[in-house]
């Protein structure tokens, strides 16, 4: 690509970018949230047009005026806001619009045939047939990555293809990339995991608002050169758990029973001031755990918070009790996004304002901008579209709404997902704070070092077993990978 630019409505994406990929090289592309990754990678997938400059595939000058004019030219894209469709299952899913035909029907059998191989080699468990409705976040995840190799590929990317995997699923991947290498296909890759940059990438290309912010070879990769070339400063580590200052119990869960593993109880309690980070594989049953506990799903057992029983039978009961929940899906359970920035932080506050609308001078609009200020999301007024937000924005903007309403206990599932290293460091100070005014605070994190580096107590799941509770100074990768396979404490 040379000199390639985009604008949106009141934001310069991309201005003038070169950068270049060869058969069998993985670039990775480092930037943080908003600086245009996505939005590059969506014009070489025909999802956006250029407004300057151009897209040159194999020395032919190219304009994709839609996704299926990249597919032409084997370009395959995983994207970062997942694009599975709920109301199919997994192998109609892979198949979506190449389905198989025998005597002119689908067929479904050989479909699900072939995925089963696919799924074998990504490594989800669970059976073609699945409806994609019963997937967590992560499978989907899988999912995606799985229709993206069913294919025949020439170029691949990979938009945050590990963003809520854990090691195991994203090691997986990396040998799936190493054998796709081989075969000379061409990828980018975007994450926000620096670690792993390090592990896939043959060079990564900085882009810094909208902008070239220069490039690393192989040999030059490390990950203050990486830190360096993205936010242009250096930054501090991120925190370490401070001493606890838990006190009394604030969140009692006894014998928790989830709807997807209704035989194995689950028992923990949180302390004021506490953070109890929550490990484990993808399907785990992390996250039906915060689920049950918000009141989406219905579960057995009891939910004490401080000391009296709460009802919860729908997140309307957990909201009122001064419970949250961050969920991992930000599209679908978080963010509206057909609604401004301010409203959506807004949302769950709106009986706090005596009129509906954002209008000038109006309270709420104080109280949005505050929230938009204390995780310094980016966008150019809080009058912004949500959809419009980078993918790690919009997670800052689900995350925004709920600190603003002074919660009591919060679940946080995936915190970080998507957001860039600098933002991380300040969410986890910011997570800290809370947690030092008294908050109780569950964090669901497929993030080993984040898991690390700001929980209290760690606990693991294996299997729907909660199968132990790690003390922060006990805690080590090794120990909770142990328990994660479902090895004893
Ligand atoms: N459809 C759109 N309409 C308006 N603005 C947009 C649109 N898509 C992206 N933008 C803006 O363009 C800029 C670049 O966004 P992009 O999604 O490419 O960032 P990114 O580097 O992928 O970030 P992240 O790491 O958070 O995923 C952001 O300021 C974003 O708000
Ligand atoms: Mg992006």
């Amino acid at each position: 690509m040379h000199g390639v630019s985009k604008r949106f409505p009141g934001v310069i994406a991309l201005d003038s970018v070169d950068i270049s990929l060869a058969p069998g090289e993985v670039v990775a592309l480092l930037g943080e949230n908003g600086a245009g990754k996505s939005t590059l990678m969506k014009i070489i997938g025909g999802v956006y047009q250029a407004d300057a400059g151009s897209l040159i595939v194999d020395d032919v000058p190219c304009t994709f005026r839609s996704p299926s004019e990249a597919l032409d030219k084997c370009i395959r894209v995983v994207f970062q806001e997942l694009s599975v469709l709920e109301n199919l299952d997994i192998s109609e899913n892979i198949f979506l619009g190449r389905e198989l035909r025998k005597a002119g029907l689908v067929d479904r059998k050989k479909m699900r045939e072939l995925t089963v191989g696919y799924l074998e080699k990504v490594g989800l468990k669970r059976p073609p047939s699945t409806p994609v409705a019963a997937l967590s976040i992560a499978e989907r995840q899988l999912v995606e990555i799985a229709r993206a190799f069913s294919m025949k590929v020439r170029y691949l990317i990979l938009d945050e293809p590990t963003s809520s995997l854990t090691l195991e699923e994203s090691n997986r991947l990396f040998e799936i990339i190493a054998d796709l290498k081989n075969e000379g296909v061409g990828i980018f890759y975007i994450s926000h995991r620096l670690d792993e940059i390090g592990v896939v990438a043959d060079r990564v290309v900085g882009l810094r608002d909208g902008k070239n912010a220069g490039a690393l070879t192989k040999e030059e990769i490390t990950h203050e050169a990486m830190v360096k070339l993205m936010v242009g400063r250096e930054i501090a580590p991120s925190v370490n758990a401070g001493p606890t200052t838990a006190s009394e119990v604030v969140l009692e869960i006894k014998e928790l029973r989830t709807s997807r593993y209704p035989n194995i109880p689950v028992s923990f309690s949180i302390r004021s001031g506490e953070i109890l980070g929550l490990a484990g594989l993808v399907g785990a049953g992390r996250s039906e755990v915060t689920r049950a506990l918000f009141g989406i799903d219905p579960a057995q057992g009891t939910i004490a918070l401080k000391g009296e029983t709460l009802k919860v039978r729908s997140p309307r009961d957990a909201i009122n009790a001064g419970m949250f929940l961050v969920p991992e899906d930000r599209r679908n359970a978080g963010l509206t996004t057909t609604m401004s920035v301010g409203e959506n932080i807004v949302l769950p506050a709106w009986h706090k304002f005596s009129a509906l609308g954002l209008k000038k001078q109006h309270p709420a609009r104080k109280y949005a901008t505050e929230g938009v200020q204390q995780l310094n999301v980016k966008t150019p007024s809080i009058d912004q579209i949500a959809a419009n937000l980078s993918g790690g924005n919009q997670q800052k903007v689900v995350l925004a709404r709920w600190l603003q309403m002074n919660p009591k206990v919060m679940i946080i599932d995936e915190p970080t997902r998507g957001i860039d290293v600098g933002s991380k460091a300040e969410i986890y100070t910011e997570l800290r704070r809370l947690a030092a005014q008294g908050l109780a605070i569950l964090m669901v994190s497929s993030d080993m070092e984040e898991v690390l580096a700001v929980s209290d107590r760690i606990g693991v799941m294996h299997e729907g077993h909660l199968s132990g509770i790690l003390d922060r100074k006990d805690a080590t990768e090794e120990a909770i990978m142990n328990l994660a396979v479902g090895g004893a404490k």
